[in-house]
This record gives C-alpha cells, structure tokens and sequence, in this order.
C-alpha cells in the first residue's frame, strides 16, 4: 500500500491492515474520538510545519492545483452544495447569519473562494503571504463559533461530542477536494495522475493541519488508495443517508440553502442552475431522485451540455486552459463588482430568507454514528423543553 511519508496515525497504524479495515477503524476514531475534540486544535502552531512537512513536494503539489484549478474549484463548489444540505455543517453557519439570504450567500462564498484560492498559490509560512494572513483569520472564525455554539449548548470538550469538532473539520475537508479524487473525470480533470492526485492530497494534508487538524484525523494521512477508499466510506456512512431526498429530504433548509448559493453564483456562473447540478451528481454518486424531480427541457439541455463540457470537451487541454483562464477572469470580474452585484441579488431574491427550521441548537450531535437527528424529526417528535437535546440549556 502506498502511502505519503511521515504519517503518524496515533492507535491506528498497521501496514498490514487491508484498506477497508483500515479506513473502517479510521472512521471509527474520528466519530469516537475526534467527535469529541476541538477542531482548531491549541496544540497545532500554524508557524511551524509539520515533522513531515516537505517544502518542494508543497511548491509541486500547489503548482498541481493551479494546473487543476478548475476542476478543483468545480469540486469544491460541487461538494458544497452536497454537504451543506446536512444539519451538522450547515446550523453552525446559520447562526452566524452570513447565510441568510442569497445576497449573503454570495459575499460569504466568494470571501472563502479568494481564501482558499490563496492557499493554492501563497507560501502559508511566510508572514507577508495572502495564504498566512487568511489562514489565522478563518481559525479564528473557527474558533468563535466553536465556543459560540458549544457554550450555549453547554458542551465539554472531552466530555461531549462538540460542534466544530475534528469530526467535523476532517469531513469538511473532504469537500474541498473529496469529489476531484474520486470522480476526477467528471470535474473535467482529464489527463491527471496518480501522483497528481497525490499532490492534491499532500496540499490538502498541509490545509488541514494549518486549519488545526490534527494527523490522526487528517483526512489525507494516506496515500490515494486509502484516501480514495476513506472518502467513499465516509459518502456511504455519513454523507449519503443525509442527502438522500427519498422518501422526502429529511433537511429541508439544507436543500433550500444549497439552492440558494447556486442562485447566489449565476451572475458569475450563467449556467448554474441547482436542479441540473444536483441531477449531474447524484447520477453519479448513485443516489436515486424522487419522480417529482423533473428537469424542464431548459434543465435537460443544460445537463447535457454539463455532461459534454466535463466528460469530453475539457479533455482537450487547450480548451481546458481557456476554461481555466475564464473563470479566474470571471472570479477578478466578481471581486471588483461585489456590491453590485450583492445589490442585485438582494432585489431579485427579496422573497429568500434562510433561518432554521427550529431552534439551531435542537441538532443532537449524540447519534453522530448512525444518524443525525434533525429538526425537522424533532418537530415531529413534539419537543420537549430542552429541544430533544439533554445537554441544552433550558431557558
Ligand atoms: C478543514 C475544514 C474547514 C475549512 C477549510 C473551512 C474554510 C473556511 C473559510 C475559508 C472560511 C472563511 C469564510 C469567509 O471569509 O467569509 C470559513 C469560515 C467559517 N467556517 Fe469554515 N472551514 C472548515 C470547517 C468548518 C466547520 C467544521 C464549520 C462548522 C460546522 C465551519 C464553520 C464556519 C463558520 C461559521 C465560518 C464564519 C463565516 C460564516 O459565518 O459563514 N467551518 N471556513
């Protein structure tokens, strides 16, 4: 089994292992244990890379990133809109209210775009760097809403399963670039290697450590055959259950939110159009839709024009290039016209409000391993004074 050097992974690492025990007792660790653990974790300094920190391999590994950049972004945008449909990774944002309206979804998501953007191109410990600069700016958020939503609902490092926990931070990892490794093809990254596959991994191993993951729970202390496998165990367990729409979404505003930010992305994207996304993907993935989920002609010929410009036309490089050169032009356009465009947005989805469904702290993290309850199953259950969550604060 190859794997990147270095690793440490803590209680678990047995090269004699097969891959599927391998990333089963990692899945086990990260919902058993890092569930219970602060995301950003104190004991990570962001100043100093890591034992295994390769200074070339980085510099590679990002210059890969710039080469699959819009495959990349593609990944993100795509992983996006998958996970924020499911209550643990999607409360946390609705309380902050950056995520209330389409309008706000814009500014938010083009804000963390220009971020993530710099960590593929800045060198993270270079003081002066646009990467090092954002990097202590999102840990900070982090570690603001860690304690916002963790006192409020009285959780316990150590104690209790906590929200923006190494659980949680280690899967959001995931959809930065989770889709790209697996589908790699179907975000348009034709020609890519192994080995650049790797260096998509190694760069992510390095953003997740900077974020304050620590390496047992790091998503990308594998090789890409682990990774791979870790990636599509975690869609099974986790990710799937959630976003599946069968027989109803059982998270409404997830669906409503995700659709939003399709919206929120149109003035730069003309062809985004949320239903087509979602049809493209979950063919993909294997997730059945509902027969009520009808794409009009217009959506149908969008989809086939998804499947042409991803599976086929971005295989020619050249093409690939202009694309690729296109949306960072497009991304330029977005960050000079922000207000405007904001302005806009605000006017054309004045009807669009995003709160939760019931109170945000009615999520229960406490069945993390086989479902999570959701407020919508909650209502349903007539809630009791403490939200169904024996660890919130009656008020
Ligand atoms: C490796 C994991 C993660 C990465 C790379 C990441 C990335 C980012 C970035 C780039 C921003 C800045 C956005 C801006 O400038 O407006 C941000 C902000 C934020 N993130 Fe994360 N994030 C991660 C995990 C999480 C998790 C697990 C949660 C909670 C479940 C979370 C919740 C937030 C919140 C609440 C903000 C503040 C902005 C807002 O209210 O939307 N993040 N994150």
């Amino acid at each position: 089994m190859k794997q990147i050097e270095g690793e440490d992974y803590g209680e678990i690492n047995n090269n004699n292992q097969s891959i599927d025990v391998l990333v089963k007792t990692r899945y086990k660790q990260l919902v058993e244990k890092g569930s219970y653990e602060i995301g950003v974790d104190p004991n990570i300094n962001p100043d100093l890379p890591p034992t295994w920190f390769d200074k070339q391999r980085f510099i590679r590994s990002q210059k890969t990133a710039e080469k699959y950049s819009l495959s990349l972004k593609f990944a993100s945008f795509c992983g996006l809109l998958l996970g924020i449909q499911i209550p643990t990774f999607l409360e946390p944002l609705l309380v902050t209210g950056h995520h209330e309206n389409v309008a706000k979804l814009f500014k938010r998501y083009l804000e963390t775009s220009i971020k993530v953007s710099s960590w593929y191109t800045s060198d993270p410990f270079d003081e002066s760097s646009a990467s090092y600069k954002s990097l202590r700016v999102v840990r900070s958020m982090h570690k603001s809403i860690y304690k916002l939503m963790n006192n409020l609902t009285d959780r316990q490092s150590g104690r209790d399963r906590l929200w923006v926990s190494q659980f949680q931070m280690a899967l959001t990892q995931a959809g930065f670039f989770g889709l790209l490794i697996l589908y790699s093809k179907d975000c348009g990254a034709h020609g890519i290697t192994d080995d650049e596959l790797e260096d998509i991994i190694y760069l992510w191993r390095v953003l997740g450590y900077l974020n304050g993951i620590q390496d047992k729970y790091n998503l990308c202390s594998g090789g890409l055959k682990e990774t791979q496998a870790y990636l599509l165990h975690i869609n099974k367990q986790f990710i799937e259950p959630q976003i599946n729409p069968i027989p109803a979404h059982p998270y409404p505003i997830g669906h409503q939110v995700a659709q939003g930010i399709s919206d929120a992305f149109r003035p730069m994207q003309p062809n985004i159009r949320y239903h087509v996304y979602l049809t493209y993907w979950y063919n993909i993935i294997g997730i059945p839709l509902p027969p009520t989920f009808d794409l009009t002609w217009f959506h149908q010929i969008l989809l086939v024009l998804m499947k042409f410009t991803f599976q086929k036309l971005l295989g020619f490089r050249l093409i690939y290039n202009f694309l690729n050169w296109r949306t960072k032009q497009r991304l330029i356009w977005a960050e000079k016209n922000c207000s405007q465009i904001e302005k806009r947005l605000a006017d054309q989805y004045n009807d669009k409000l995003f709160k939760p469904s019931s109170c945000p702290f009615s999520v229960t993290l406490d069945s993390l391993t086989h479902h999570v309850v959701t407020p919508h199953e909650i209502d349903n259950q007539q809630l009791d004074d403490n939200h169904n969550d024996p660890l919130l604060k009656s008020k």
